[in-house]
């Protein structure tokens, strides 16, 4: 079931953390947590160091005074209102918490803010998880991708629109 936006700003708040857009102060978070989570596929230091002073991305994370425990990637093609969410990420002891559910909200409010109107991603064939997290908050599979990923995974492709809501 869909949670009410206060219910989820009330969890997140209960961790500690809030969202905010990332600053190259993170720049080392971001790459620890991407080494962390992904074994193939991964961006590399220079990459995120792109990314952060980019005007065509945000990267949003989830952190609180210590450091960062979540991430979301989102990129932003001119003369296009389709955003594409490239990557999202929660530290494993952080998983379960809300975190990645607040993470996507607010990449779905910055691409509002874009002028976009959909908001787009993929996902693992193998990531049942990810794929719970999208189906429960709208997005529907429009696509598939066979052997996107390095290891020859295929890619779901997903879309949710942002307009009228
Ligand atoms: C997928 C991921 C981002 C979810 O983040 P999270 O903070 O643990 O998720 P949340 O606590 O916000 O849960 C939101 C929803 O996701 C789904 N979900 C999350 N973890 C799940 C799990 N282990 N099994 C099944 N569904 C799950 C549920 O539908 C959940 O909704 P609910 O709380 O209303 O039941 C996180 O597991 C992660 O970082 N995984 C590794 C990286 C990754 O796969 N990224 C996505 C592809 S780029």
């Amino acid at each position: 079931m869909k949670q009410p936006a206060d219910s989820r700003s009330d969890k997140i708040s209960r961790t500690g953390m809030r969202i905010r857009r990332a600053t190259l102060d993170d720049l080392n978070s971001l790459v620890a947590l991407e080494n962390a989570t992904f074994s193939a596929d991964r961006l590399s230091p220079r990459q995120w160091r792109r990314h952060l002073v980019s005007d065509s991305v945000c990267v949003l994370v989830a952190a609180d005074s210590q450091r960062v425990h979540a991430a979301a990637l989102l990129l932003f093609r001119r003369n296009s209102r389709v955003a594409r969410l490239y990557s999202i990420a929660v530290d494993a002891g952080a998983r379960g918490l809300g975190l990645g559910a607040a993470l996507l909200a607010a990449s779905e409010e910055a691409s509002r803010q874009r002028a976009c109107t959909q908001l787009r991603l993929e996902v693992r064939r193998d990531n049942i998880a990810a794929q719970k997290l999208y189906l429960s908050r709208g997005y529907q599979l429009f696509a598939t991708r066979p052997n996107y990923y390095e290891d020859g995974e295929d890619a779901l492709r997903f879309a949710r629109s942002l307009s009228g809501v």
